[in-house]
């Protein structure tokens, strides 16, 4: 159910949400223990309201009223409140609308599988002043986004059994019938017919047949200058022949982050009426173990005509995209690639679960994706692509090796062996393997299926 937003006078039975700016000597009703430090709260029962903090007035940044949104909603859910109302005590329009976006982000949980009585309070409605009415048009827009974030991190959180490549075909037949968009899918007999030879050799072995779904977006009267957006959909990666030893093979059913993530920004894309034309290419395909498996070894022809030694099953992911990027490439001649995988678990040595990584061949799209990053605050940061990790790449029994020779710059050398079937494409590679799942909640990102990228996705594409 989708939360309602009004501009109205708090109601009766709401939890009425308080920004306090710490040292603003911010008068009656605020108890003296209470000081405004950044995200501090205090309930104040007799009067249904709740005092958020944020911080020393010039040090505040705009994520700060995310925050605040999402602390004041988990705060509302936790005390049983159906509604929240945000208070007018210093808002502009600018702080309304970040405030919701947190706190629709923060209205959510993963709880189809939990009993009744665990299951998470949502938040019913949202209101804030009525001066702040001029605000409606972009909150209806956020709560559009919301809903795709809902519906990666439903997707990425879900066992990998259940999001399969054919359930993902379901999901993807099912939004582009409700927004009309147009939808192929290549299932696994035609990807061997076309030759996407390391994507069909992926996906061998799975229980489900591999599958590449191709959905197209036309919301730019202009024909051609088409935007391609490439997700990695391995839908679960035990990492093959070379099986993952040790925890992490449990969160594998994540490693889809990229082609749900796409497919969402494509459903948020199409009820926004963005006017761009926009194609997704979804790459899914299991990564399992059995006597079809493909081999470490074997060198394997792309798409495009490159071989490529396959020197480790578990590097899957740059193979399926390798030859999705060719394809796709060849087969709608963007004007600039963007592409999201869970790539390597380097990127989390690299940068966290703070910050995506970002390779590309293009500095002018890259400062875009950075540039949208800092306004949604699904940040991003650049690695290089200097030509001597692009020489790492040769093969020596074939063109290219799918892994480097050591275990240094792995989230680089992925981007690199990427960059090599985009040839000269703008192409933007975005790790996401450190954000697109949680270990421990944000403020506005639960454990588990984070959503990140939706935001960050819209946001480049209404830049360029
Ligand atoms: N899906 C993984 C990367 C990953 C790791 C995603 C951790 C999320 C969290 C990817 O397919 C993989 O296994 N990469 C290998 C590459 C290596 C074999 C060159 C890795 O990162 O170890
Ligand atoms: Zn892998
Ligand atoms: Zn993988």
């Amino acid at each position: 159910m989708q939360a309602k937003i009004s501009f109205s006078d708090p109601s009766s039975t709401g939890l009425i949400v308080k920004l306090v700016v710490q040292d603003s000597g911010h008068g009656h009703k605020v108890p003296k223990s209470f000081t405004g430090k950044k995200f501090e709260t205090s309930f104040l029962a007799d009067h249904n309201t709740l005092l958020v903090g944020l911080g020393k007035e010039q040090e505040i940044k705009d994520d700060y009223y995310r925050r605040c949104g999402a602390r004041a909603t988990k705060a509302a859910s936790a005390l049983k409140f159906d509604s929240v109302h945000f208070a007018a005590d210093g808002l502009t329009e600018q702080s309304c609308n970040l405030l919701l976006e947190g706190a629709l982000m923060a209205n959510y949980a993963f709880d189809k599988y939990r009993s009744k009585e665990e299951k998470f309070q949502r938040i019913g409605s949202f209101s804030f002043p009525k001066s702040m009415s001029s605000c409606r048009d972009q909150m209806e827009k956020i709560l559009k986004v919301s809903q795709s974030i809902y519906l990666v991190r439903d997707l990425v959180t879900d066992n990998s059994d259940y999001v399969t490549p054919r359930h993902l075909e379901d999901v993807a037949k099912k939004i582009a019938k409700q927004h009309r968009l147009k939808i192929r899918v290549l299932q696994e007999a035609q990807l061997k017919k076309l030759g996407l030879n390391l994507f069909a050799s992926v996906g061998r072995a799975g229980n489900t047949p591999p599958r590449l779904i191709l959905l197209e977006y036309n919301g730019n009267a202009r024909p051609g200058e088409k935007i391609l957006l490439i997700g990695k959909g391995i839908t679960f990666d035990s990492g093959g022949l070379n099986i993952k030893v040790g925890e992490s093979i449990k969160d594998m059913r994540m490693d889809m982050a990229g082609a749900a993530t796409m497919l969402a920004i494509m459903n948020a894309a199409a009820q926004l009426g963005l006017k761009k034309n926009l194609v997704a290419a979804l790459a899914c395909a299991e990564n399992l173990v059995d006597s079809r498996s493909y081999r470490p070894g074997d060198v394997i022809k792309s798409y495009g005509g490159l071989t490529v030694e396959n020197l480790n099953t578990d590097a899957e992911g740059r193979l399926v995209l390798a030859d999705t990027i060719a394809f796709a490439a060849k087969k709608y001649n963007p004007k600039v690639i963007l592409e999201y995988s869970t790539l390597t678990g380097a990127v989390l040595g690299a940068l966290g679960s703070h910050c995506a990584g970002v390779v590309s061949n293009s500095p002018e799209y890259s400062k875009k994706l950075f540039e949208a990053g800092m306004e949604t605050h699904e940040l991003v940061w650049e690695l290089p692509l200097f030509e001597e990790y692009l020489d790492e790449t040769k093969g020596e029994r074939a063109d290219l090796r799918s892994i480097g020779k050591t275990r240094s710059n792995g989230t680089i050398f992925g981007g690199a062996f990427l960059s090599k079937f985009a040839g000269a494409t703008p192409f933007v590679h975005v790790d996401i393997a450190g954000t697109a799942m949680l270990d421990e909640a944000k403020d506005y990102m639960p454990k588990d299926g984070s959503g990140f990228g939706v935001r960050l996705g819209i946001a480049f594409l209404e830049k360029i």
